[in-house]
């Protein structure tokens, strides 16, 4: 008996390799971990006393999720993002930001279809395109990391479904401009192709940059997703709450897809997601003060290493790619940071880049001497395997 040929296309997580190297060296300080330091809020908490109180809640709820979580939501999208909820779109509470994905997916491709990603991609997108048997057409972002929407409209072709953005950006940590978001948006209109982008780090912007949601243009509700999370504002990573606006002429299909996948996301982290939009995303402002710190000691760390390595500009997320002047292997280099030095990264090639060496540093799950520790260990190894 053999596994289906669709999954053995596709890619093996690198994420576990690196997590086995870090088990096998105690004290590694990992600056790989996408997530943040923090968990969710006391109203958060305080949510679960309700939903024990009633034994009705431990019986499946609607598929799209709880009319009161559906309700903190709308008052969310429409304050922070400009997204109105009305009759051509549609609300969908999904198991985190990459249940939304896999609905949108399924919902809207056939097998042999193509899907747009920028490069460097968040590798469950890439394997999620896979594994629905679509194709992912890879284009190459720009120096910056920013989008090119030039090189996006040349890759269309009549099999395109969708095209993918992510911002601010895992793994680079770049924050796309309204400017540009406009236009993929307008392109994907003009194209007949749907736009999907993905916000889950929506609250992780520095200095003067700025977030803005694509759904939020008039005239986009037919053709935009917006994926949404509170895996990382809220410290919810484990709860499994994200949510989805999809055109409303989509709502049946991604009714289907969750209902046969989950039923509904889980009802008691439901409850605590009410208890976290209570709180709001000042929330997530206030811890934000500690990652900026962080994120400063990285920063000025990583310019004692500008001879070995390019750090271009992330305004977001709390990540930041390196690209190493010296074309070494980047699983090997991964392995031996590890082994020889104790600090942990991801290696490039996690994330579709194929030619010379990156490595993605997150600092959003580090206190401030540890990341101090880390990034030192990170230079000092740089220094030692990169020159
Ligand atoms: C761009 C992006 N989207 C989605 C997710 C997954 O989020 P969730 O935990 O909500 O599934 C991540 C997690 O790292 C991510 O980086």
């Amino acid at each position: 008996m053999r596994e289906a040929a669709r999954m053995t296309a596709v890619q093996t997580p690198i994420i576990p390799v690196v997590a086995e190297w870090i088990r096998s060296c105690p004290g590694t300080i990992s600056l790989g971990q996408g997530v943040v330091s923090y968990g969710p809020p006391p109203s958060a908490l305080a949510k679960i006393a309700e939903f024990l109180k009633d034994p009705e809640n431990n019986k499946y709820k609607p598929v799209v999720g709880l009319p009161q979580l559906h309700q903190a939501i709308a008052e969310k999208l429409a304050a922070e993002n400009g997204i109105k909820l009305n009759d051509e779109n549609a609300l969908v509470v999904t198991a985190g930001g990459n249940m939304g994905f896999m609905n949108t997916i399924l919902a809207i491709t056939d097998p042999g279809d193509e899907v747009v990603l920028q490069t460097p991609y968040y590798f469950n997108h890439e394997m999620a395109v896979t594994m629905a048997s679509c194709r992912p057409v890879l284009v190459a972002t720009d120096e910056e990391y920013q989008l090119r929407p030039k090189a996006i409209a040349d890759a269309i072709t009549p099999r395109t479904r969708a095209v993918v953005t992510i911002s601010p950006n895992n793994p680079t940590g770049a924050v796309y401009s309204e400017t540009a978001l406009r236009e993929v948006n307008r392109l994907c209109r003009q194209r007949g192709v749907y736009h999907i982008h993905d916000e889950a780090y929506e609250n992780f912007v520095y200095g003067s940059a700025k977030h803005f949601s694509p759904a939020s243009v008039d005239g986009s509700a037919a053709h935009t997703i917006s994926l949404f999370s509170l895996s990382k504002a809220y410290g919810f990573a484990s709860w499994r709450v994200g949510y989805m606006v999809v055109p409303q002429g989509l709502l049946t299909a991604v009714k289907k897809i969750q209902d046969t996948i989950v039923i509904c996301a889980p009802v008691i982290s439901q409850f605590a997601a009410i208890g976290a939009l209570e709180t709001g995303s000042h929330y997530c402002r206030e811890k934000l003060r500690e990652i900026v710190e962080v994120r400063e000691v990285v920063l000025n760390a990583l310019k004692r290493i500008s001879h070995l390595c390019t750090v271009p500009r992330a305004d977001g997320a709390f990540y930041f790619l390196l690209r190493l002047h010296k074309d070494l292997d980047p699983m090997t280099l991964t392995e031996r940071l590890i082994r020889e030095h104790g600090v942990a990264i991801i290696p490039g090639t996690a994330f579709g880049i194929t030619e010379s060496c990156y490595l993605r540093v997150a600092y959003g799950a580090l206190q401030k001497e540890t990341a101090t520790e880390g990034i030192g260990r990170l230079v000092r190894g740089l220094e030692a395997l990169a020159r």
